[in-house]
Formats: structure tokens, sequence, C-alpha cells
């Protein structure tokens, strides 16, 4: 196991350690030479490294590196606007002889895969209509293979091994408990929405089979899981012969469940069931956001800036 994890590190700190590259990319700095610019990960978290005035012997070699590849670093921690950030002086592939294993890069949903899909597969057993009910099984079916490992992003919330059944199965447990509390609502809706909402980050995102992502697919650029979202459902709701209501509704949740344009959505939400769906979407990524930023500070302190969250800094409480 190696040694020195992203979330340890401490500025000022003088070390050599091993990461995986999330994003590579050479750029050409203001002094007109190339640099190197990193994200780095391991699976305590990211961060962002720079290694510069690149020599052009160097630029033949790193010029080959790209997301996903194992680096041994040598590095002197800084800060940058209030981040941590990497300055490399040394780098090289790492060896498969070096300490490091797989499962130091390797962040994963704190339950058996298996068994949140088992706990959502029973709760789209629970639908009553009987069209919905199918309409869900039928994609937990096809999707087996791939919702077992699959991560909910490329970069923040959720993008770990199987994160996107542990945020489906979060978003079903508050749901749920809230068609209690508000019982103008309707359970059947409320899970089918919820199972269905972001179906299609399994072709928008591409993922190995430890959850992690490169990025984006071609489709998932173009389209993004919204709108693939709709036109999978739309499909599939006409083979099996939805009537035309039921058949918008579905597709309505889908669209609106980011309520904002600017975040993707080209309707607000038109019903309880599909307004419920976004806060269940936003509140599930903003605690899972803020729980990971507060793992990774000392208590008495303020966390590093958090984009997804407006760049707050959060507070972690000093033990009693
Ligand atoms: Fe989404
Ligand atoms: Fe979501």
């Amino acid at each position: 196991m190696k040694d020195r994890f992203i979330a340890d590190l401490m500025t000022n700190d003088d070390f050599i350690g091993f990461f995986m590259i999330k994003q590579i990319a050479i750029k050409t700095g203001s002094n007109r030479k190339a640099y190197l610019d990193l994200t780095l990960g391991d699976r305590t978290g990211e961060i962002s490294a720079k290694k510069w005035d690149i020599s052009d012997e160097e630029y033949q070699t790193l010029s080959k590196y790209k997301p996903g590849d194992f680096i041994k670093v040598k590095a002197v921690v800084t800060e940058w606007n209030q981040m941590k950030q990497l300055r490399i002086t040394k780098i090289r592939m790492a060896n498969p002889e070096d300490p490091w294993e797989l499962a130091d890069f390797i962040k994963t949903a704190p339950e058996p895969p298996e068994e949140m899909l088992a706990y959502i597969t029973e709760q789209a057993r629970s639908i009553s209509d009987m069209e919905l009910r199918e309409l869900c099984l039928l994609n937990l079916n096809i999707n087996h293979e791939k919702l077992i490992y699959y991560p909910a992003a490329s970069k923040n919330h959720h993008s770990e091994r199987s994160g996107l059944l542990w945020h489906i199965k979060r978003m079903l447990m508050s749901g749920i408990a809230l068609c209690d509390i508000y019982t103008n609502l309707d359970r059947d809706w409320v899970i089918c929405g919820v199972i269905l909402h972001d179906i299609e980050k399994l072709t928008e995102i591409e993922s190995d089979e430890n959850g992690i992502s490169p990025g984006y697919s071609f489709e998932g650029n173009m389209l993004g899981h919204i709108v693939q979202g709709v036109k999978l459902l739309d499909r599939q709701m006409s083979e099996l012969d939805f009537p035309e209501e039921k058949k918008i509704m579905v597709e309505h949740m889908i669209l609106a469940h980011h309520c904002e344009p600017e975040y993707g959505s080209p309707k607000r939400p038109l019903f309880p069931e599909a307004e419920l769906l976004h806060h269940l979407d936003d509140l599930d990524a903003k605690m899972y956001d803020m729980e990971d930023a507060l793992e990774k500070t000392q208590p008495g302190e303020f966390s590093e800036r958090v984009w997804t969250l407006h760049n707050r800094r959060l507070y972690r409480p000093k033990k009693d």
C-alpha cells in the first residue's frame, strides 16, 4: 500500500508519492514555456498539480501520459486560491514493483452493490401501477451489470465505484419517507422517477469496472443524460404501449429533474412528484459533497472551497 494519501497532505510537505492521472494537459505558461497541468487522484480525493518549465525532451515522454495511468512524483504541497496544489519536481510512470496497489486508488460506495441493487429492485417491485413497475424493472434488468460498478459522475458527487446505486438508494429512502409526510404524493411516481432519472448516466459517462471514469462519451458530451434518458424511455414506453399522458409525465420527470435551464432542464417541474424528484436529487448530491469535503478537513477547521457548493468553505466542529 502507498503511504501518502491526498487527504493527509499538508501545505509545505515535500514528499514522494503515487497517484492516478485523472486529467492531463500540456499548456504554455506566461513565460512561453510549456508546463504540465494535472488533476491527480487516489481513493481519498483529487488534487491539482503542475510541473513547470518542461524541456523538449520531457515533452516527448509526458505527451504519452494519459488519464488512468499511475505515476510516481516528487513534489511539494503549495497553496493557490485556498486550495492545495502540488508543484512537481520529478515525475515518472509507476512500476508494478513500486509500493502501491490498485485499492489505493479506487473509491467505493459504503454498501455492497448487490445489496443496494436488491433494495432498489424490491422498491421497483412494490410499485402498484403495472406499467411504471414494468418500465423500472426492465431498466434495472437490462443494466444490471453496469449498475453494479458505475459511478454517478466522472467528477464531484458520487464519482466512485457503485456511486450511481448509492445515489439512487438514498434518494429512494428519503423519497419513500417523505411520502408519509406529504400525503398528496403518489408513491409509485416518486419511486419510478428516482429509479429512472439518471439511467442514461450509464451511457453519458464512460467508466471502467473500478468506477474510474475518463470523462463523457461522445453522446454524453453532445446530448447529456437528460436528453438521452427522454429518448430511451420514449422508445421503451412506445414499445410497452404506454398511454400518452403517462408517457409524457415520465418524460417530464426526467426532463425537469435538474430544475433550472442552466443545469440542463428545459422545463421546471410541473407536478409534485417531479418537484420532489428535483429536491431529492439536489439534496443527495449536496449531502454527499459536504460529507466528502468534511472528511478531508481537520476538526475545528474550514474545508477547502467546494465549487459545487457555491465555493463555500465548510466548517468541521471540534471534537469534545
Ligand atoms: Fe441528473
Ligand atoms: Fe441524480
